[in-house]
C-alpha cells in the first residue's frame, strides 16, 4: 500500500489507518482494557500505521480520551481524526440515537461544531486535529445549511485547530454542495468487499471535487478476518447485530467467497484479512484505508497488509468473485 496525499491538504499519509470505535467499548463492543488499547495505538505507531482516528460518540468521549491517553506524549508521529456534529448537549430536530444512557442528536450549527472541537481537544490532549469529519449529515438542508457548517470548519481551519476538512456518510449531493464553500478534503464512508455503494454513488463526485475517500469498516467488523463462522454469536446490544453482512443468509455468501481465496493467502503468505485490506486500498485508484483494532495482535496482523502487493490478475478475480455479493 502507498501512500496517500488527503484531498489537497498536502498531507501525505500511508494508506493503511487505524480505527478506534472499538477502543470506545460500551455496550456496542463491550469494554476494554484500556492499557491495551493504550499499547495497540503505540504499535500502530511503531508499525507506521500514522493515521488515528477517532469521534465523540464513540464511548461518548472515552475512545477520544484513549486516544489522547496514548498520543500526548507523541503528538508528532500521529496524524489525528475526530469528528464532530453528533452531541448529547442539547436537544435538536434530528435525533440520532441513544448510546451509553445518552441521546444523541444531530447538530451541524455553526455554534455547536465550534464547542464539539474543544471539547475533543480537551478529552484528546492536543491542540490541534488533522482531518475533523462531520460524522453524520443534515437531513433537510433548511436546518442545517451546509453553507454555515462549512464556514465553521473553515473558520476552525483559519485559527489552526484543524487541518483539513472531511465529511462521513454523505450523498453526492452533500459533497458538491460542500465544495461550494470550500475544499472537502476526504470523505469517510463504509466500503469493503461486500458493501460497494461508494464506487458508484461517489467516487466521481470526489474525482470531480479532488477529494479523498477513506473506506471504513473494510473487515466488515471483523467478519473478514477468518475468524468468524456461522456459529459465532454477538453479545446483546453488540452493534454487529445492526451490519446486515453479519445476518445468516449474508454472512454464509461473504465466507463462501472469501474461503474461496486460500490459495491467494498461501501464495502471499498473508492472513484472509490482509489479503481484503491490500485488495480494497487498490480500488478506485487507491484509497484510504482505516481498519479497526483493539489488540496489539490484531494491529500486527492489519499492518502486515501494508508491505502487500497483489498481481492485477489476482484482483481481477477477486473483483470477479465479489461481483455477485
Ligand atoms: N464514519 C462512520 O460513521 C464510521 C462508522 C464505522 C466505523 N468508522 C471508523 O472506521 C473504523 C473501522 O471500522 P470498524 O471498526 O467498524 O470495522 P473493521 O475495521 O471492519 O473491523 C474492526 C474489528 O474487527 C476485528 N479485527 C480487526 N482486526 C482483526 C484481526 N487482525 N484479527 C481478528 N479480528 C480483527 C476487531 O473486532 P473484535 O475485537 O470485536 O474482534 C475490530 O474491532 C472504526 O474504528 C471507526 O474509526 C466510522
Amino acid at each position: 500500500m502507498r501512500n496517500l496525499e488527503i484531498g489537497k491538504s498536502g498531507i501525505v499519509v500511508p494508506a493503511l489507518g487505524l480505527g478506534t470505535w472499538a477502543i470506545g467499548g460500551g455496550a456496542w463492543w463491550g469494554n476494554n482494557d484500556d492499557a491495551v488499547s493504550v499499547r495497540t495505538i503505540h504499535d500502530a505507531l511503531d508499525y507506521g500505521v500514522k493515521w488515528v482516528d477517532t469521534a465523540p460518540v464513540y464511548g461518548v468521549g472515552h475512545s477520544e480520551e484513549v486516544v489522547g491517553e496514548a498520543i500526548h506524549d507523541r503528538r508528532d508521529k500521529v496524524i489525528l481524526s475526530t469528528k464532530c456534529a453528533l452531541e448529547w448537549r442539547e436537544v435538536t430536530p434530528m435525533y440520532h440515537l441513544t448510546n451509553e444512557g445518552k441521546d444523541v442528536y444531530r447538530n451541524l450549527s455553526k455554534a455547536s461544531i465550534m464547542q464539539d472541537v474543544e471539547d475533543s481537544l480537551k478529552r484528546l490532549r492536543t491542540d490541534y486535529i488533522d482531518i475533523l469529519y462531520t460524522h453524520w449529515q443534515t437531513k433537510d438542508y433548511s436546518i442545517y445549511p451546509i453553507e454555515e457548517t462549512m464556514d465553521a470548519l473553515m473558520t476552525l481551519k483559519k485559527q489552526g485547530k484543524i487541518r483539513a476538512i472531511g465529511a462521513s456518510n454523505v450523498t453526492a449531493e452533500d459533497i458538491a454542495e460542500y465544495s461550494k464553500y470550500g475544499q472537502l478534503d476526504v470523505i469517510q464512508e463504509k466500503y469493503s468487499i461486500a458493501h460497494r455503494r461508494v464506487e458508484t454513488e461517489l467516487a466521481p463526485t470526489c474525482e470531480k471535487y479532488g477529494v479523498s475517500i477513506q473506506a471504513y469498516s473494510p473487515l466488515e467488523q471483523g467478519l473478514l478476518t477468518g475468524k468468524v463462522t456461522m456459529e459465532t454469536t454477538l453479545a446483546e446490544g453488540d452493534t454487529r447485530h445492526r451490519n446486515p453482512n453479519w445476518k445468516p443468509e449474508r454472512r454464509a455468501a461473504i465466507l463462501a467467497t472469501i474461503a474461496k481465496w486460500k490459495d491467494l493467502c498461501e501464495k502471499y503468505e498473508c492472513s484472509i484479512g490482509n489479503l481484503c485490506i491490500a485488495f480494497t486500498g487498490e480500488q478506485m485508484g487507491g484509497i484510504h484505508v482505516l481498519c479497526g483494532a483493539r489488540k496489539p495482535e490484531q494491529i500486527k496482523d492489519n499492518a502486515a497488509a501494508m508491505a502487500l502487493t497483489l498481481e492485477p490478475a489476482d484482483i481481477a478475480r477477486m473483483r470477479e468473485d465479489i461481483k455477485n455479493l
